[in-house]
């Protein structure tokens, strides 16, 4: 009796510090667009740790992988009107809504994973974040590195333009990507991310473009044979947050987003160099796909779709914004016309 009278105090006192470390305790909801297994599952997760980390568990996100939670350009309407807290995308279904960032998916522009890391995490990105922030309601917290968009189709090898003659290719939801199929003289089928899958495997469309860790992620191979190695967009996969449910939390609070952020992104870019290789290598020899290098090193997709690029300064803010960017990759400024 002695004994139970000494503990119940305890007792309860722990089960008030329980309860009221529950009351403080968040569940943060993260949509992400791509399958488990791919870039933007390995930032989620990474983001999703660091936050943790950094808030003893104060923060917890639950990842809905798979468009669960709607289309990437849905999932970007939600955070922004504050319905969702966070959300990975591809940065070309962000274009619609914030059209300087079309910069980074002007074809050609990026030629690799440096020239998307030199740009993200310099002047370019944070301009760039703060025009996301103003346009569509969003903040940028982190990036994810998946590579080249590679073309894949279920009819034959491609390595030129006119291989594709007769096929129909799945394109984002963005006007620069439909520029550059057209361009090439091909048809477009602009088309949400989460539908993609299902038209191609019912024939819908032939072919797509994304990058090998999101054709090994999203199980291509099912439905697609032939990948054309060419690189014509790097794609970039923001981490999202809405601009009000960041704005609602401490600065204290917003620091350490940003770190996790940081941190997640730096994590991002390993990965990427780690595992692209293997991933290439295990499309052919595990899956059956067949890989064809682009004709004359490319010179053909690469000179038809520079053609575009005129056409897209005014919504990138300005021819100037192009060069700057050739600048900081140590380019040639881009043609007047
Ligand atoms: C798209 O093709 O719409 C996106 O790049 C897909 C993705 O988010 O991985």
């Amino acid at each position: 009796m002695r004994t139970y009278k000494l503990a119940l105090p305890a007792i309860i006192s722990a089960a008030c510090l329980a309860l009221s470390a529950n009351a403080m305790a968040e569940t943060w909801k993260m949509a992400i667009g791509d399958a488990a297994g791919g870039t933007q599952y390995e930032l989620g997760e990474s983001f999703a740790e660091e936050l943790k980390k950094r808030t003893d568990g104060k923060v917890k996100v639950n990842l809905f992988p798979n468009g669960q939670l709607g289309s990437e350009q849905d999932t970007l309407n939600n955070a922004s009107m504050g319905m969702l807290d966070l959300s990975i995308l591809a940065i070309n279904n962000i274009t619609p809504f914030s059209p300087t960032v079309g910069v980074l998916t002007l074809p050609y522009v990026i030629h690799g994973a440096e020239d998307a890391k030199l740009l993200t995490q310099g002047d370019v990105g944070k301009e760039l974040t703060e025009n996301t922030i103003r346009d569509a309601g969003v903040r940028i917290v982190g990036w994810a590195y998946s590579g080249c968009r590679r073309l894949t189709n279920s009819v034959r090898p491609v390595a030129s333009p006119a291989d594709l003659k007769g096929m129909v290719i799945r394109v984002p939801k963005n006007e620069i990507m439909i520029a550059s199929y057209q361009a090439w003289d091909v048809n477009p089928n602009p088309m949400a991310w989460s539908e993609t899958f299902t038209a191609l495997q019912q024939g819908v469309v032939h072919g797509q473009d994304n990058p090998y860790i999101t054709i090994d992620a999203m199980k291509f191979y099912e439905v697609q044979k032939y990948i054309t190695n060419s690189c014509y967009v790097f794609s970039l996969e923001p981490l999202v947050i809405g601009e009000g449910k960041f704005q609602s939390l401490s600065p204290d609070m917003q620091t350490t987003v940003l770190e996790a952020g940081k941190a997640a992104t730096d994590h991002s870019y390993d990965y990427l160099l780690a595992q692209e290789e293997g991933i290439k290598k295990r499309l052919v020899e595990d899956h059956g796909m067949t890989i064809t290098e682009p004709a004359d090193n490319e010179s053909e997709w690469i000179a038809k779709a520079s053609t575009i690029w005129p056409d897209f300064y005014k919504s990138i803010g300005g021819k100037d914004k192009l060069d700057e960017v050739l600048q900081v990759l140590g380019r040639e400024p881009a043609p007047e016309k």
